[in-house]
């Protein structure tokens, strides 16, 4: 994997990269969207390719072993066969989902044990089993196995999380080193940086995550509850530790406002279930701001979702017809809302890319910030 800053902001900290995988380049700012269980919830291959203009997509190590399960996975020739996307994959963990998801887990010495949310079946995923199962699974990046602190979480709480995130980490790394990727393409493991929201152990932990010296570092624990200033301090700190040659991956992070501040700090690549899981609920975003599609003032509204975003779904449907869809719940509704959701999205990082190369990033980010986050 090869990451090439190609320009970067007077202003702030933000950068345009490129990311080259095995399995094509992705431009970087970039927003990754979730593809939990193998599929972007409500869009096909073929929009999230020619209209999303989706560069690289997200699965979770968590629900993939638990269904379809990793055997049937390695048949098929790992995820991208499966489910035909064929450009490149981020796997999460399971560090997260196990703590948001799963029942009666227990932190063993050996890693964490859990019950199943789909069966009630016991589970054990160790840092050496979460390595083999993303192995499988053939994600091009893949994450290290670690605890998400949540929020509020005491100091020695959030140090000693801290510490056994390093120390998997560890096994993660001896893990990966020793064994070989299954289907002749690379495969780059992200560690992720703990810590909560103290300054000492961010600092410390981006210190260790940086020694560890791989391809790409991941910033996590964010998000989670905290204020956004404090998930700022925390962002800022880290991206000033971690090295400025590799990418930096901010998780589960967020609102477009959020995103684009983030850039500002440094980071380079975006995930979160937002635009895709709120679409459902009739939440869309656009270019002029944020609309609850339920809403009566959108009743008799017969313009288009979003003229100025363009692309398909944005100019061909009109707010009344997509409103008329979510009330009912019709399953095109998703399909639109997620659609208008996911190309606004890549629309805002593809546009901070070109105002960073054309050294207009600052100014033009503090305007949009306060137009996409207005509630129309
Ligand atoms: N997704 C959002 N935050 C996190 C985190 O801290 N760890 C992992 N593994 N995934 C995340």
């Amino acid at each position: 994997m090869k990451f090439t800053l190609v320009a970067k902001d007077q202003q702030s900290s933000a950068r345009a990269g490129v990311l080259e995988t095995d399995h094509g380049k992705i431009q970087t700012p970039i927003f990754m969207p979730v593809g939990t269980a193998g599929s972007v919830k409500a869009v096909h291959q073929r929009e999230l390719e020619q209209d999303v203009q989706a560069q690289i997509i997200l699965g979770n190590t968590y629900h993939l072993y638990l269904r379809p399960g990793i055997e049937l996975l390695e048949k098929a020739g790992g995820l991208h066969q499966f489910n035909g996307w064929k450009k490149p994959i981020l796997t999460d963990s399971g560090g997260y989902q196990v703590y948001s998801l799963a029942e009666n887990r227990k932190i063993v010495e050996d890693g964490v044990t859990f019950k199943s949310h789909i069966d009630g079946s016991r589970h054990l995923f160790t840092p050496e089993s979460v390595m083999d199962i993303q192995r499988t699974i053939g994600a091009d990046i893949i994450m290290a196995f670690d605890e998400c602190t949540p929020y509020p979480c005491d100091y020695s709480y959030a140090k000693t999380s801290m510490e056994l995130t390093h120390q998997w980490l560890k096994r993660c790394v001896a893990r990966i080193n020793s064994t070989e990727p299954k289907y002749g393409y690379e495969q780059a493991l992200f560690p992720i940086v703990q810590g909560s929201v103290y300054k000492d152990l961010r600092e410390q932990s981006a210190e260790f995550i940086a020694s560890q010296n791989q391809q790409g570092n991941a910033i996590g624990g964010l998000s989670v509850g905290e204020p956004h200033e404090e998930m700022y301090a925390m962002t800022s700190l880290v991206c000033g530790i971690l090295p400025a040659g590799k990418p930096r991956y901010l998780m589960g992070v967020g609102t477009p406002e959020n995103i684009l501040e983030c850039i500002a700090l440094g980071v380079d690549m975006f995930d979160c279930v937002m635009p895709t899981r709120n679409a459902r609920n009739g939440m869309l975003f656009t270019t002029q701001g944020i609309i609850n599609i339920r809403n009566e003032k959108w009743k008799d509204d017969l313009s288009p979702i979003d003229e100025t975003l363009g692309g398909y779904a944005s100019t061909f449907y009109s707010k009344a017809y997509l409103r008329h869809l979510i009330i009912n719940k019709e399953i095109l509704g998703a399909q639109i809302a997620t659609l208008q959701n996911l190309t606004f999205y890549l629309w805002l990082v593809k546009e901070a890319r070109k105002q960073i190369e054309a050294g207009t990033f600052t100014g033009w980010k503090n305007q949009m910030v306060k137009k996409v986050s207005q509630r129309l």
